[in-house]
């Protein structure tokens, strides 16, 4: 809480209501309207929560005007240049940077919790071969909570970790399970010599019948990856498994409601969108017509990958993913991926060019390259939403973990501008026209 107060005025009753002002370690101060309706009787109105902090949270920082993310307090630069997603993942969760043992015991933790429950695994027979994988997804990491009663007390830390680690460890091999479905081959069980990645890439990608070699580029593109979707804050996603979780619901349940959430074409479903654009597109010649279709009103058309509710400047993992996009058509000989890059490129460089997305400030968002990346390593554009769920995994967990032991912590519950029929009384069927 700050001195600062914030006047709103009734400009009918002429009464004055002063709104203390909570300051944050950085970014915008907010105002709190907590009391407003209990003292003078109105709600605040802010469909899409444009203007409004739906929570107190120590996670992850944004400043979108300057393409700025911090991940409790460090740059996502740094961490894609020096870190990976194992040690990301324990920043997330406990807050800091691990020690040696820590980092040692917790990747131990991660690796030892991988294999899932026998019976949740033949859930997925239960599927049609062409089930979507995130409706896969989602429905198994559901029911993962009829399956681990022994550490669903939401009240206990302690069961609250295990929570945490297993669904950290489960979901690459509920991922993979979700895959090797829809391609008919057996599911492959985890390794637990392989790291995180790698270890996902094998499960994806191995046969019983022959060996398969990791390529420590395409393990190296999915940490990066899995680092920059780690976590965003109060997002679309996260804010569902907050309030899901905030009646108190399993966790399990919190997380499947975010799977479901990023599956949209506005938020996770949106690297899929962009890959189905770019082959619709086809060719540099296209971009204009395409250019032109985005910025006509009466076309719902939009360029998928672009723009985004809070960068206005420059979404700096777009700037990172470029890079790996080099590097993985470079080193992993991916020249049937190249025109698609190309036209990536150019398509970029003629809408940052253009008045419409200058004025409007719409930029690459993480979602343009992604899906480039992801296709060279061979994972079909239906996984790709996957893919970001595995990694976003974390950051629901992080922020579930978070409001369960906010001792402030209460129900989710907004409110609404009414706008239906008023009060009127019931006519019998007899007597209506
Ligand atoms: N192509 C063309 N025009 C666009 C685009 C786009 N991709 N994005 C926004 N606009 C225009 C809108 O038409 C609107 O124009 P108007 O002011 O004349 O009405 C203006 O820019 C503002 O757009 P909104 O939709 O109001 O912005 P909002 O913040 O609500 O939406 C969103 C952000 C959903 C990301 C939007 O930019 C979009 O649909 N982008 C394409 C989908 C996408 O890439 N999503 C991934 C987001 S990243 C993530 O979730 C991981």
């Amino acid at each position: 809480m700050t001195d600062k107060t914030f006047s709103l005025t009734n400009n009918v009753t002429g009464d004055s209501v002063e709104l203390p002002v909570h300051q944050g370690t950085m970014g915008p101060d907010v105002v709190d309207i907590g009391t407003l309706y209990r003292n003078h009787g109105v709600f605040t109105f802010d469909p899409g929560f444009v203007s409004t902090g739906s929570c107190e949270s120590q996670i992850t920082y944004i400043d979108g005007e300057k393409g700025v993310l911090l991940y409790r307090g460090y740059p996502i630069e740094q961490l894609a240049g020096k870190s990976n997603f194992i040690e990301v993942a324990y920043l997330l969760l406990y807050g800091e940077l691990p020690s040696k043992t820590q980092l040692s015991d917790f990747s131990g933790s991660i690796t030892h919790h991988t294999m899932i429950n026998e019976t949740p695994l033949r859930f997925f027979n239960g599927f049609h071969y062409n089930a979507h994988p995130m409706a896969m997804v989602s429905g198994v990491i559901s029911s993962m909570s009829a399956f681990y009663h022994d550490s669903m007390k939401i009240d206990d830390p302690v069961h609250r970790e295990i929570f945490a680690h297993r669904v950290i460890a489960k979901i690459p091999t509920v991922a993979a399970a979700a895959y090797k479905h829809s391609m008919g081959q057996p599911f492959i069980y985890p390794r637990n010599d392989l790291d995180y990645c790698s270890n996902l890439l094998n499960m994806f990608f191995s046969v019983p019948c022959e060996p398969y070699e990791i390529n420590p580029i395409a393990a190296e593109a999915i940490d990066l990856l899995f680092i920059l979707h780690a976590d965003h804050e109060q997002n679309c996603s996260t804010s569902t498994v907050r309030l899901a979780g905030s009646s108190g619901a399993n966790p399990y349940a919190a997380i499947a409601a975010g799977v479901s959430a990023l599956w949209g074409p506005a938020h996770g479903g949106a690297n899929e969108a962009v890959l189905k654009m770019l082959n619709e597109i086809g060719s540099v010649e296209n971009i204009p017509k395409f250019v032109a279709r985005a910025k006509d009103k009466n076309d719902p058309f939009r360029l998928m990958g672009f723009g985004h509710r809070v960068y206005k400047n420059f979404d700096p993992r777009a700037t990172l993913i470029r890079d790996m996009c080099h590097k993985v058509l470079k080193g992993m000989g991916g020249a049937e991926n190249a025109p698609l890059f190309e036209l990536a490129l150019a398509l970029e460089e003629v809408a940052l060019k253009d008045e419409y997305f200058i004025e409007k400030n719409l930029y690459p968002n993480v979602d343009f390259y992604s899906g480039i990346i992801y296709r060279a390593l061979g994972i079909p554009v239906s996984m790709f939403t996957v893919m970001f769920a595995v990694a976003r995994t974390v950051g629901w967990v992080a922020h579930w973990l978070e409001m369960i032991s906010d001792p402030q912590g209460r129900i989710g519950r907004p409110r609404q501008l009414y706008t239906g029929a008023a009060l009127r009384d019931y006519v019998p069927v007899s007597g209506r026209d």
